[in-house]
């Protein structure tokens, strides 16, 4: 029955879009495609093809071709739905879900929220007036790994924790930024602390606590882009312990790492994997039943980006239907946000930066284009 399921539209055919396609198809049941948006028309009919696809293989009954749209706002205005998926590029996501929770249609956005934070904290303000919810896909924190890890830190099993350390070793040839025009850019992307590694920047922050001060170097050394390729930096947690972020993508030949190992008085924890996905140490002072299901929880993803764009969707369900609370809402992303912002800060003025920081606001390009 079509009209109990919740409506979904979704701008931005992309490549991640794929996953948002893949989740939507997986909840049948529950959740339908209704509309799909693009610039390009061909991206948009490739999408709708997808989700009928997809969506025929997970069940029974017959599905409704998404239909298409070339502008968000004729989508906005032309159609009922109850939630917009945006996989725009990253500097859109704000506009775009403030569009949405204008017609009070919930907004679930790609990671970051955008890259800055006053337009971050307007799509905030937008949807608590609008009184829809903001979900920021943080699918990592859903990984069977990390949820071990996330539950054994809650049961305090590392007693204090000194430090957190986190590894992103990939590899992004310049044909992929070359993809598309947005990529790399201040404007629209950010560089590798914004796009590739915001899940570990995530990760840092929400395994580790509020961040007290940070302090970053970056550099652009293999690619032709505007934004950091590579960079190192290192924060202290307002509970006293250090934290530090590598990131690259010019690893060669291609991805090896994407871990964060927790270091405590009474346990060591880290997990690894090309993205977070097998646990390589798992030891603490006291056993707890949890130890059994340190190696059954590890996994092989078919990529980065694993499978939790669908674990995500589950919860956006659950939540929709009264049923659970949001994995990570507006101020938990914006959380990411703006650690990474205090990051470029510190790169760009060789300062530490003190969070939370009133001088953090948007991604000055005309600063990083200078050097
Ligand atoms: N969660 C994850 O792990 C993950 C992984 C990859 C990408 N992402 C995020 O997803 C977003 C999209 O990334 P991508 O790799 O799919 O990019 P992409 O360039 O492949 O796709 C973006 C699409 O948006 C369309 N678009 C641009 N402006 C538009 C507008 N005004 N209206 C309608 N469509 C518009 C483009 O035509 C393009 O098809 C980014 O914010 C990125 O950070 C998240």
């Amino acid at each position: 029955m079509t009209s109990q399921k919740i409506k979904f539209g979704l701008v931005g055919c992309g490549r991640i879009s794929s996953r948002h396609i893949a989740a939507l198809a997986a909840f049948r049941e529950n959740a339908v495609l209704t509309c799909v948006c693009d610039l390009i028309a061909d991206r948009a009919a490739i999408k709708a093809a997808e989700y009928i696809r997809e969506a025929s293989c997970r069940g029974k009954g017959s599905i409704m071709k998404p239909r298409i749209y070339l502008n968000l706002d004729d989508m906005l205005e032309n159609e009922d739905i109850d939630v917009l998926s945006i996989c725009t590029p990253s500097g859109l996501h704000p506009i775009h879900g403030i569009k949405a929770a204008g017609k009070h249609i919930h907004v679930l956005t790609e990671k970051p929220m955008g890259i800055d934070l006053p337009s971050a904290d307007k799509l905030i303000k937008a949807c608590e007036e609008n009184e829809v919810r903001l979900f920021v896909m943080m699918q990592n924190r859903l990984n069977s790994t990390v949820r071990l890890l996330k539950r054994s830190m809650d049961k305090g099993r590392f007693g204090r924790i000194h430090m957190l350390l986190s590894n992103v070793l990939w590899q992004r040839p310049q044909s992929y930024y070359d993809q598309a025009p947005w990529r790399g850019t201040w404007e629209m992307d950010g560089g590798a602390f914004c796009n590739q590694a915001i899940h570990y920047v995530d990760m840092l922050q929400w395994l580790g606590g509020p961040v007290e001060t940070a302090a970053a170097l970056t550099g652009t050394l293999g690619r032709q882009i505007e934004a950091e390729d590579t960079g190192s930096a290192v924060i202290r947690y307002k509970s006293g312990a250090i934290g530090s972020l590598n990131v690259t993508m010019l690893t060669f030949p291609r991805n090896v790492e994407g871990s964060i190992s927790v270091l405590g008085e009474k346990g060591t924890v880290k997990i690894g994997g090309m993205a977070l996905n097998r646990i390589e140490k798992w030891e603490f002072e006291t056993s707890d039943d949890d130890d059994l299901l340190a190696a059954e929880s590890c996994y092989e993803p078919a990529d980065v980006y694993g499978y939790g764009h669908t674990a995500y969707y589950s919860n956006v369900l659950d939540v929709l239907g009264g049923k659970a609370e949001p994995c990570a809402d507006g101020p938990e992303g914006r959380k990411s946000l703006e650690l990474v912002c205090a990051i470029y800060r510190s790169a760009r003025e060789g300062e530490v930066v003190f969070l939370p920081d009133d001088s953090i606001n948007h991604i000055d390009s005309s600063i990083y284009m200078t050097r």
